[in-house]
């Protein structure tokens, strides 16, 4: 039984790839933010026992470390680390720079990168150090996006932040192999969380599901699948792989 660390995981993808863990016979520490009351509701619909919640923003210095140690404290250990939480695209941090005032643009892109990249960063450090410390091995997966190759004209820092976390998922899957550690990062294109219900069922719903010639938008459960083998010991020679899921929406050359 391993302990795994899914940050983000109050709803969406993060609810999905932790219930996927847990499904699979993990324990889980599901990380949130904000909304305590849907965090609670994910840890409490896990099947399986020794799941744990945990608070913390990832923009703040010092949270990410702090968040792994009590992820450790409370599981025992973490064997596997997934990057989900991000200040993804909504109406408050849309951003298109011919339109957008400096302080805006300022304002959405310090907080994008503090959450998505540094944020980041800073767990796989901690996560690191620790699945180094005790010589076990372990595996990172970082949540990326389409929009890293495709472009995000109203949201160019979330699309900078998930083309860095790719990068930085590649750079430490060479530096911690030899430590038995596999990196790898999925790039999803549209999915049905929480947060796009308002997008997929406007005037906007049907060119979003016919981007994908499947005519259809991903799921959760679609990713959480990924994430869950990618995190396998059957999977390890998949380390610094980018994994698209988005129904042959956008291919990469
Ligand atoms: N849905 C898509 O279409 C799609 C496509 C490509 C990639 N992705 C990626 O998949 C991941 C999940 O997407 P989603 O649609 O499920 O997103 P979501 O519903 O917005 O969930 C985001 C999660 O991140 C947490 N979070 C936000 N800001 C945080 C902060 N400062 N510190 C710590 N946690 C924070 C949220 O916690 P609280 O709820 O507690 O605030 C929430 O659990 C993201 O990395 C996103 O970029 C999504």
């Amino acid at each position: 039984m391993r302990g795994v660390l899914v940050t983000g995981g109050s709803r969406g993808i993060g609810r999905a790839v932790a219930r996927a863990f847990a499904a699979g016979g993990d324990r889980v520490a599901v990380q949130y933010a904000g909304r305590r009351a849907d965090a609670e509701r994910t840890v409490r619909e896990l099947p399986g026992t020794g799941h744990t919640l945990l608070q913390a923003d990832l923009g703040e210095p010092g949270a990410a470390e702090r968040t792994v140690a009590e992820a450790v404290a409370a599981l025992g250990a973490v064997d596997v680390l997934v990057n989900n939480a991000a200040v993804a695209p909504a109406a408050d941090t849309r951003h298109p720079i011919a339109e957008t005032p400096l302080e805006h643009w300022q304002q959405v892109w310090r907080r994008m990168v503090d959450v998505n990249l540094l944020g980041a960063a800073d767990l796989c450090w901690a996560t690191a150090h620790h699945l180094v410390n005790r010589g076990t091995g372990g595996a990172i997966v970082n949540i990326g996006s389409r929009g890293a190759f495709r472009g995000e004209p109203d949201f160019p820092a979330y699309g900078a932040t998930k083309a860095a976390l790719h990068a930085l998922g590649q750079s430490l899957a060479v530096a911690l192999a030899p430590h038995g550690i596999a990196v790898t990062s999925v790039a999803p294109g549209f999915v049905a969380t929480e947060r796009q219900t308002g997008k997929l069922s406007g005037p906007e719903g049907e060119r979003l599901r016919v981007e994908s010639p499947f005519g259809r938008v991903g799921t959760p459960e679609e990713v959480a699948a990924t994430v869950h083998f990618l995190a396998s010991p059957a999977a390890a020679w998949a380390s610094g792989t980018i994994v698209d899921l988005n129904g042959a929406s956008h291919l990469r050359t």
